[in-house]
């Protein structure tokens, strides 16, 4: 269990795992990928050096990474909306991250556990949004590990319409 245990203590930095649909299974693949690596060094230390182990336990890693990679739910769902093909105005941007956004991520947060702006990450200012437009992008659409533990109730559509905005090019108009 040392390496599956090395992974969940560090695995809030990893939301396509922690905020994947199959979250559970993707937690017993790494627990079993870490015992078979594991197994491998305990047979080593007893000088039975099996060369199969790690090749399989690599190739699982990579199908793991490859079958968890995030698709964007923006390219996803393109239907969900009934924006269609209309500009997304920054007022309505602005509106979306001021609600569910700005209670941590802000100068002067009101969250009652975040104090202070998490990361340094702030969307008071309009030009700071836009700069950090990327971000927001892989953080809340792609995968959707923000709002954290989705405290502020943001909806599936608020999701697709930070998406939009972030495609068009993220212009203030
Ligand atoms: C309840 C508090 C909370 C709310 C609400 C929240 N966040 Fe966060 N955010 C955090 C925390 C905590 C971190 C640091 C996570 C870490 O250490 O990896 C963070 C980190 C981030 C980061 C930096 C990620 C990185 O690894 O560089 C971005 C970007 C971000 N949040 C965007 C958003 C957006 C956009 C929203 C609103 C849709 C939002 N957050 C809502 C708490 C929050």
């Amino acid at each position: 269990m040392t390496l599956p245990v090395v992974f969940i203590m560090i695995s809030n930095h990893f939301p396509n795992t922690f905020a994947h649909q199959m979250n559970w299974m993707i937690l017993v693949a790494i627990i079993l990928i870490g015992a078979t690596v594991r197994h491998f060094f305990n047979l080593k230390n007893k000088g039975h050096l099996n060369i199969w182990i790690l090749p399989i336990a690599t190739a699982a890693i990579f199908a793991l990474i490859f079958v968890t990679k995030p698709a964007s739910t923006v390219s996803n769902s393109p239907d969900k909306v009934s924006f269609g093909t209309e500009h997304i105005p920054f007022a309505l941007v602005r509106t979306i991250l001021d609600q569910r956004c700005l209670s941590c991520h802000s100068a002067t947060p009101t969250d009652d556990v975040f104090r202070i702006a998490p990361k340094g990450i702030m969307f008071d200012s309009d030009k700071k949004i836009q700069s950090l437009a990327s971000l927001i992008k892989t953080q809340t659409v792609t995968t959707i590990a923000m709002p954290l533990g989705n405290k502020t109730g943001i909806t599936p559509e608020e999701r697709i319409i930070l998406g939009r905005w972030i495609e068009e090019g993220a212009s203030l108009e």
